[in-house]
Protein backbone atom coordinates (compact mmCIF):
# COMPACT_ATOMS: atom_id res chain seq x y z
CA UNK A 1 0.00 0.00 0.00
CA UNK A 2 1.61 3.44 -1.18
CA UNK A 3 1.32 5.77 1.90
CA UNK A 4 0.29 9.49 0.79
CA UNK A 5 3.49 12.03 2.79
CA UNK A 6 1.32 14.82 4.44
CA UNK A 7 2.93 18.05 3.53
CA UNK A 8 5.26 19.91 6.06
CA UNK A 9 7.58 22.85 5.71
CA UNK A 10 10.84 23.89 6.57
CA UNK A 11 11.43 27.77 7.08
CA UNK A 12 15.04 28.00 6.17
CA UNK A 13 16.92 30.62 8.99
CA UNK A 14 20.75 30.05 7.70
CA UNK A 15 21.65 33.03 6.69
CA UNK A 16 20.12 35.06 9.79
CA UNK A 17 20.30 32.96 13.13
CA UNK A 18 22.70 30.69 11.38
CA UNK A 19 25.08 33.31 10.61
CA UNK A 20 24.42 35.94 13.13
CA UNK A 21 26.83 34.11 15.49
CA UNK A 22 29.53 33.59 13.21
CA UNK A 23 32.60 35.43 14.39
CA UNK A 24 34.66 34.96 11.56
CA UNK A 25 34.33 37.88 8.63
CA UNK A 26 31.78 36.88 6.25
CA UNK A 27 31.79 38.27 2.80
CA UNK A 28 28.95 39.75 1.56
CA UNK A 29 29.28 37.61 -1.58
CA UNK A 30 29.63 34.79 0.18
CA UNK A 31 26.18 35.62 2.36
CA UNK A 32 24.41 36.35 -1.25
CA UNK A 33 25.65 32.96 -2.70
CA UNK A 34 24.30 30.69 0.20
CA UNK A 35 20.89 32.62 -0.19
CA UNK A 36 20.99 32.34 -4.26
CA UNK A 37 22.05 28.46 -3.99
CA UNK A 38 19.42 28.22 -0.59
CA UNK A 39 16.73 29.47 -3.20
CA UNK A 40 16.92 27.10 -5.76
CA UNK A 41 16.22 24.47 -3.32
CA UNK A 42 12.63 25.42 -3.25
CA UNK A 43 11.88 27.14 -0.10
CA UNK A 44 8.89 29.30 0.46
CA UNK A 45 10.30 31.16 3.39
CA UNK A 46 14.02 32.32 3.80
CA UNK A 47 15.43 34.96 6.00
CA UNK A 48 18.17 36.32 5.16
CA UNK A 49 18.34 39.82 6.89
CA UNK A 50 18.16 41.37 10.64
CA UNK A 51 18.24 45.06 10.82
CA UNK A 52 19.76 45.22 14.83
CA UNK A 53 21.71 47.53 15.53
CA UNK A 54 25.24 46.70 14.23
CA UNK A 55 26.82 47.36 17.31
CA UNK A 56 24.64 44.42 18.92
CA UNK A 57 25.18 42.21 16.17
CA UNK A 58 27.94 42.92 13.90
CA UNK A 59 27.67 39.84 11.35
CA UNK A 60 24.06 41.47 10.23
CA UNK A 61 25.44 44.99 9.54
CA UNK A 62 24.75 44.16 5.89
CA UNK A 63 21.16 42.80 5.51
CA UNK A 64 20.34 45.66 3.41
CA UNK A 65 23.11 44.98 1.30
CA UNK A 66 22.34 41.08 1.14
CA UNK A 67 18.70 41.95 0.15
CA UNK A 68 19.65 44.39 -3.02
CA UNK A 69 22.55 41.73 -3.71
CA UNK A 70 20.43 38.42 -3.98
CA UNK A 71 18.26 37.22 -7.15
CA UNK A 72 14.95 37.01 -5.81
CA UNK A 73 12.71 33.57 -6.77
CA UNK A 74 9.49 34.96 -7.45
CA UNK A 75 8.15 32.20 -5.21
CA UNK A 76 10.20 32.34 -2.36
CA UNK A 77 9.47 35.20 0.71
CA UNK A 78 12.80 36.99 1.86
CA UNK A 79 12.44 37.61 5.70
CA UNK A 80 14.06 39.77 8.01
CA UNK A 81 14.09 40.15 11.89
CA UNK A 82 12.83 43.29 13.40
CA UNK A 83 13.31 44.78 16.93
CA UNK A 84 11.69 47.94 16.49
CA UNK A 85 10.51 50.66 14.48
CA UNK A 86 13.87 52.10 13.20
CA UNK A 87 14.89 48.33 12.06
CA UNK A 88 11.38 47.63 10.33
CA UNK A 89 11.90 51.02 8.53
CA UNK A 90 15.14 49.70 6.70
CA UNK A 91 13.88 46.41 6.36
CA UNK A 92 10.92 48.04 4.32
CA UNK A 93 13.06 50.24 2.32
CA UNK A 94 15.39 47.17 1.50
CA UNK A 95 12.49 45.34 0.22
CA UNK A 96 12.27 42.61 2.88
CA UNK A 97 8.94 40.62 1.71
CA UNK A 98 8.52 39.71 5.35
CA UNK A 99 9.19 41.02 8.97
CA UNK A 100 9.22 39.28 12.27
CA UNK A 101 9.12 40.37 15.98
CA UNK A 102 11.01 38.70 18.70
CA UNK A 103 10.08 38.54 21.91
CA UNK A 104 11.28 35.96 25.11
CA UNK A 105 9.33 33.84 27.19
CA UNK A 106 11.91 34.31 30.28
CA UNK A 107 13.09 38.08 31.45
CA UNK A 108 16.10 37.48 31.71
CA UNK A 109 16.84 36.60 27.79
CA UNK A 110 14.58 39.64 27.14
CA UNK A 111 17.15 41.89 29.04
CA UNK A 112 20.10 40.03 27.23
CA UNK A 113 18.87 40.26 23.79
CA UNK A 114 16.94 43.60 23.56
CA UNK A 115 17.68 45.33 26.21
CA UNK A 116 13.98 45.57 27.50
CA UNK A 117 11.32 44.03 29.67
CA UNK A 118 9.14 41.71 28.15
CA UNK A 119 6.36 44.34 28.43
CA UNK A 120 8.29 46.84 27.25
CA UNK A 121 9.40 44.77 23.70
CA UNK A 122 5.97 44.11 23.36
CA UNK A 123 5.19 47.69 23.30
CA UNK A 124 8.08 48.49 20.76
CA UNK A 125 6.93 45.61 18.59
CA UNK A 126 2.90 47.06 18.68
CA UNK A 127 4.79 50.28 16.87
CA UNK A 128 5.80 47.29 14.46
CA UNK A 129 2.77 45.40 14.01
CA UNK A 130 0.92 48.84 12.88
CA UNK A 131 3.26 49.63 10.74
CA UNK A 132 3.85 46.66 8.75
CA UNK A 133 -0.42 46.30 8.64
CA UNK A 134 -0.23 49.92 6.72
CA UNK A 135 2.34 48.71 4.71
CA UNK A 136 0.70 45.11 3.93
CA UNK A 137 3.75 43.23 5.02
CA UNK A 138 3.31 39.69 6.72
CA UNK A 139 4.43 39.89 10.06
CA UNK A 140 5.63 36.60 11.62
CA UNK A 141 6.35 36.30 15.44
CA UNK A 142 9.31 34.37 17.76
CA UNK A 143 8.92 33.69 21.57
CA UNK A 144 12.92 32.27 22.68
CA UNK A 145 13.11 30.58 25.78
CA UNK A 146 10.05 28.28 25.24
CA UNK A 147 11.78 25.56 27.61
CA UNK A 148 14.70 26.89 29.35
CA UNK A 149 16.36 30.05 29.84
CA UNK A 150 20.70 30.74 30.10
CA UNK A 151 19.73 33.01 32.50
CA UNK A 152 16.27 32.31 34.36
CA UNK A 153 16.36 28.57 33.95
CA UNK A 154 13.49 26.45 33.15
CA UNK A 155 10.06 28.52 31.49
CA UNK A 156 6.58 28.19 32.75
CA UNK A 157 4.52 26.90 29.56
CA UNK A 158 2.57 29.61 31.08
CA UNK A 159 4.50 32.28 30.74
CA UNK A 160 5.07 31.05 26.87
CA UNK A 161 1.29 31.09 26.10
CA UNK A 162 0.78 34.09 27.58
CA UNK A 163 3.30 35.80 25.13
CA UNK A 164 2.82 34.00 22.33
CA UNK A 165 -0.99 34.89 22.68
CA UNK A 166 0.06 38.51 22.58
CA UNK A 167 2.30 38.17 19.43
CA UNK A 168 -1.18 36.39 17.50
CA UNK A 169 -2.58 39.36 18.84
CA UNK A 170 -0.54 41.87 17.53
CA UNK A 171 -1.58 39.81 14.19
CA UNK A 172 1.69 37.39 13.66
CA UNK A 173 0.08 35.24 11.00
CA UNK A 174 2.54 32.44 12.88
CA UNK A 175 4.21 32.47 15.99
CA UNK A 176 7.71 29.95 16.40
CA UNK A 177 8.61 28.86 19.35
CA UNK A 178 12.02 28.88 19.83
CA UNK A 179 13.83 26.57 22.10
CA UNK A 180 16.87 29.07 22.01
CA UNK A 181 19.27 27.24 24.68
CA UNK A 182 18.93 23.92 22.11
CA UNK A 183 18.56 21.97 25.96
CA UNK A 184 14.28 21.40 26.07
CA UNK A 185 13.23 17.59 26.07
CA UNK A 186 10.32 16.25 24.78
CA UNK A 187 8.88 16.22 27.76
CA UNK A 188 9.16 19.62 28.26
CA UNK A 189 8.11 20.50 24.65
CA UNK A 190 5.09 18.41 25.61
CA UNK A 191 3.78 20.24 28.00
CA UNK A 192 4.97 23.48 26.94
CA UNK A 193 3.06 22.95 23.43
CA UNK A 194 -0.05 21.74 24.88
CA UNK A 195 -0.28 25.20 27.28
CA UNK A 196 0.04 27.12 23.87
CA UNK A 197 -2.52 25.05 21.89
CA UNK A 198 -5.16 26.64 24.43
CA UNK A 199 -4.05 30.10 22.62
CA UNK A 200 -2.89 29.45 19.21
CA UNK A 201 -4.37 26.85 16.58
CA UNK A 202 -1.11 24.75 15.35
CA UNK A 203 -1.58 25.68 11.89
CA UNK A 204 -0.01 29.35 12.91
CA UNK A 205 2.50 27.88 14.81
CA UNK A 206 5.96 26.67 13.68
CA UNK A 207 8.83 24.81 15.83
CA UNK A 208 12.53 26.74 16.01
CA UNK A 209 14.49 24.17 17.78
CA UNK A 210 18.26 24.20 18.45
CA UNK A 211 20.15 21.06 18.61
CA UNK A 212 22.63 21.58 21.73
CA UNK A 213 21.32 18.61 23.52
CA UNK A 214 20.98 16.79 20.50
CA UNK A 215 16.98 16.31 21.12
CA UNK A 216 16.02 18.67 18.29
CA UNK A 217 15.13 16.29 16.34
CA UNK A 218 12.54 14.29 19.06
CA UNK A 219 11.26 17.63 19.71
CA UNK A 220 10.15 17.82 16.19
CA UNK A 221 8.18 15.06 16.29
CA UNK A 222 6.32 16.12 19.75
CA UNK A 223 5.36 19.19 17.96
CA UNK A 224 4.35 17.03 14.79
CA UNK A 225 1.93 15.08 17.20
CA UNK A 226 0.53 18.45 18.36
CA UNK A 227 0.12 19.30 14.78
CA UNK A 228 2.60 21.35 14.36
CA UNK A 229 3.75 21.74 10.70
CA UNK A 230 6.18 24.42 10.01
CA UNK A 231 9.92 24.19 11.11
CA UNK A 232 13.00 26.38 11.49
CA UNK A 233 16.07 25.11 10.70
CA UNK A 234 19.46 26.23 9.17
CA UNK A 235 21.52 24.39 6.52
CA UNK A 236 24.83 22.94 8.03
CA UNK A 237 23.19 23.37 11.45
CA UNK A 238 25.04 27.21 11.62
CA UNK A 239 23.69 29.23 13.95
CA UNK A 240 23.53 29.34 18.01
CA UNK A 241 22.65 32.86 19.24
CA UNK A 242 24.85 35.50 20.52
CA UNK A 243 23.09 36.18 23.50
CA UNK A 244 21.96 32.73 24.91
CA UNK A 245 25.76 31.54 26.13
CA UNK A 246 26.03 27.87 25.39
CA UNK A 247 23.85 27.82 22.38
CA UNK A 248 24.34 25.48 19.98
CA UNK A 249 23.16 25.49 16.32
CA UNK A 250 19.97 25.25 14.64
CA UNK A 251 18.79 21.66 13.42
CA UNK A 252 20.08 21.11 10.46
CA UNK A 253 17.74 21.66 7.37
CA UNK A 254 19.54 18.68 5.76
CA UNK A 255 19.17 16.24 8.31
CA UNK A 256 15.39 17.94 9.20
CA UNK A 257 14.42 17.27 5.61
CA UNK A 258 15.50 13.64 5.79
CA UNK A 259 14.03 12.92 9.32
CA UNK A 260 10.45 14.02 8.23
CA UNK A 261 10.76 12.34 5.13
CA UNK A 262 11.67 8.99 6.89
CA UNK A 263 8.19 10.28 9.26
CA UNK A 264 5.66 10.69 6.18
CA UNK A 265 6.03 14.70 5.86
CA UNK A 266 7.30 15.83 2.49
CA UNK A 267 8.81 19.55 2.11
CA UNK A 268 9.43 19.53 -1.50
CA UNK A 269 13.20 20.77 -1.55
CA UNK A 270 15.70 19.26 -3.24
CA UNK A 271 18.17 17.39 -0.93
CA UNK A 272 20.91 17.55 -3.77
CA UNK A 273 21.21 21.28 -3.19
CA UNK A 274 20.72 21.52 0.48
CA UNK A 275 23.71 18.65 0.86
CA UNK A 276 25.65 21.39 -1.12
CA UNK A 277 24.07 24.67 0.44
CA UNK A 278 25.52 22.81 3.64
CA UNK A 279 28.73 22.20 2.26
CA UNK A 280 28.85 25.95 1.71
CA UNK A 281 27.28 26.81 5.26
CA UNK A 282 30.26 24.81 6.59
CA UNK A 283 32.97 26.08 4.63
CA UNK A 284 31.69 29.95 5.49
CA UNK A 285 32.21 28.70 9.03
CA UNK A 286 35.21 27.19 9.25
CA UNK A 287 34.62 23.60 9.73
P1 LIG B 1 19.50 49.70 22.71
O1 LIG B 1 20.96 49.91 22.87
O2 LIG B 1 18.63 49.63 23.93
O3 LIG B 1 18.88 50.70 21.63
O4 LIG B 1 19.31 48.33 21.89
P2 LIG B 1 18.51 52.24 21.68
O5 LIG B 1 17.10 52.33 21.15
O6 LIG B 1 18.85 52.84 23.00
O7 LIG B 1 19.51 52.82 20.58
C1 LIG B 1 20.91 52.80 20.79
C2 LIG B 1 21.61 52.88 19.45
O8 LIG B 1 21.24 51.75 18.62
C3 LIG B 1 21.26 54.13 18.64
O9 LIG B 1 22.41 54.47 17.88
C4 LIG B 1 20.21 53.62 17.67
O10 LIG B 1 20.16 54.36 16.47
C5 LIG B 1 20.71 52.25 17.39
P3 LIG B 1 23.48 55.56 18.41
O11 LIG B 1 22.67 56.83 18.59
O12 LIG B 1 24.04 55.02 19.71
O13 LIG B 1 24.50 55.59 17.33
N1 LIG B 1 19.62 51.33 16.94
C6 LIG B 1 19.63 50.64 15.79
N2 LIG B 1 20.53 50.56 14.79
C7 LIG B 1 20.22 49.78 13.73
N3 LIG B 1 19.06 49.06 13.65
C8 LIG B 1 18.14 49.13 14.63
C9 LIG B 1 18.41 49.95 15.75
N4 LIG B 1 17.72 50.23 16.87
C10 LIG B 1 18.46 51.08 17.58
N5 LIG B 1 17.01 48.43 14.52
C11 LIG B 1 18.10 46.97 20.32
C12 LIG B 1 18.02 47.86 21.56
C13 LIG B 1 16.77 46.27 20.16
C14 LIG B 1 18.41 47.84 19.11
C15 LIG B 1 19.25 45.96 20.54
O14 LIG B 1 19.04 45.31 21.76
C16 LIG B 1 19.35 44.92 19.46
O15 LIG B 1 19.69 45.22 18.32
N6 LIG B 1 19.04 43.61 19.78
C17 LIG B 1 19.04 42.56 18.81
C18 LIG B 1 19.87 41.40 19.30
C19 LIG B 1 19.80 40.26 18.32
O16 LIG B 1 19.67 40.45 17.13
N7 LIG B 1 19.89 39.02 18.86
C20 LIG B 1 19.85 37.85 18.08
C21 LIG B 1 18.51 37.59 17.41
S1 LIG B 1 17.24 36.94 18.42
C22 LIG B 1 17.44 35.27 18.37
O17 LIG B 1 18.48 34.85 17.93
C23 LIG B 1 16.34 34.35 18.83
C24 LIG B 1 15.58 33.72 17.66
O18 LIG B 1 16.46 33.12 16.72
C25 LIG B 1 14.62 32.66 18.16
C26 LIG B 1 15.25 31.63 19.08
O19 LIG B 1 16.26 31.03 18.74
O20 LIG B 1 14.69 31.46 20.15
C27 LIG B 1 14.74 34.77 16.92
MG1 LIG C 1 17.30 30.93 16.93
Amino acid sequence: MNMVAQKAEIFEVGPRDGLQNEPNAITLAEKIALVDLLSSAGFSRIEVASFVSPKWVPQMAESAEVLAGITRNSGTSYAALTPNLQGYEAARNARADEVAIFASASEGFSRANLNASIEDSLRRFADVAKAAQNDGIPLRGYVSCVTDCPFDGPVAAGAVARVVGKLRALGCYEVSLGDTLGRGTPEKMDVMLKAVLDVSDPAALAGHFHDTGGRALQNVDVALACGVRVFDAAVGGLGGCPYAPGAAGNVATESLVRHLRAHGFETGLDVIVLDAAAEMAKAMRGT
